[in-house]
């Protein structure tokens, strides 16, 4: 069964990373983990590679929302699915054969996620939505935790959204970066259903009322829209 909207997706970016394990525990009252695989390539920063991810799979409480900010992902995607990921997201911009990977990750069993960067125009999907589960319009430029949500995003989304709905298409919205209690609303009106937040539930005091905080704001605003 898979969670209804709103759906808050912690990154473990913002965790501690050598108390996985514990870090993993806190959030169970979310909806998945969003994972965030970079390789010091496609973005300027490093985490890790399928064999922490396999480790986060047999650990975590809640399924695997893997973002790959990576290059290739032709190559190295299939592999986040085989280990039992739920949902794998690769980036338009770095990817050869998008809707080949894209048709390749479901035959695996996983959901397919296609992600756009800010400068990347929301058109470039249209013609591509019903081959994916989920569409990731960035909300920072990829690569770091705790910047600035960039709100110029929004008519994007909000467009992609309304194409989406327009052909009959049931796939997810999902917002990524700088999400916090200030600026969930925002998405959740613009049509985001999914939503990504490191810095706003790791830094938190306590983080399963982050989770349910967040959750609540984003159900409001998507109700008053
Ligand atoms: C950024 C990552 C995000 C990051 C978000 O490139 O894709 O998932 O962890 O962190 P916050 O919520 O702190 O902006
Ligand atoms: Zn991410």
């Amino acid at each position: 069964m898979l969670p209804d909207a709103p759906r808050i997706n912690p990154s473990i970016l913002a965790a501690d990373f050598v108390n996985m394990q514990a870090e993993l525990a806190r959030i169970a009252a979310a909806d998945f983990v969003h994972v965030d695989v970079m390789d010091n390539h496609f973005v300027p920063n490093l985490t890790f590679g399928p064999q922490m991810v396999e480790r986060i799979q047999a650990t975590s409480p809640v399924p695997l929302d893997v973002h790959l900010m990576i290059s290739d992902p032709d190559l190295w995607a299939p592999g986040y699915a085989e280990l039992g990921a739920a949902s794998v997201t690769f980036h338009l911009e770095a990817a050869h054969d998008p809707i080949a990977l894209a048709r390749r990750l479901r035959s695996i069993g996983a959901r397919a996620g296609i992600a756009i960067k800010p400068g990347t125009a929301g058109e470039r999907l249209y013609d591509i939505l019903d081959e994916f589960d989920q569409v990731l319009v960035m909300t920072v430029e990829p690569g770091f935790g705790g910047q600035g949500f960039m709100p110029e995003t929004m008519p994007k989304l909000r467009a992609l959204v309304d194409e989406a709905r327009r052909r009959g298409s049931n796939v997810w919205f999902q917002v990524d970066g700088g999400i916090s209690a200030a600026t969930i609303d925002q998405a959740a009106a613009a049509g985001a259903d999914t939503f990504v937040a490191g810095s706003a539930v790791y830094g938190a005091e306590n983080v399963e009322a982050a989770i349910t905080g967040l959750r609540d704001l984003a159900r409001a605003a998507s109700l008053d829209s």
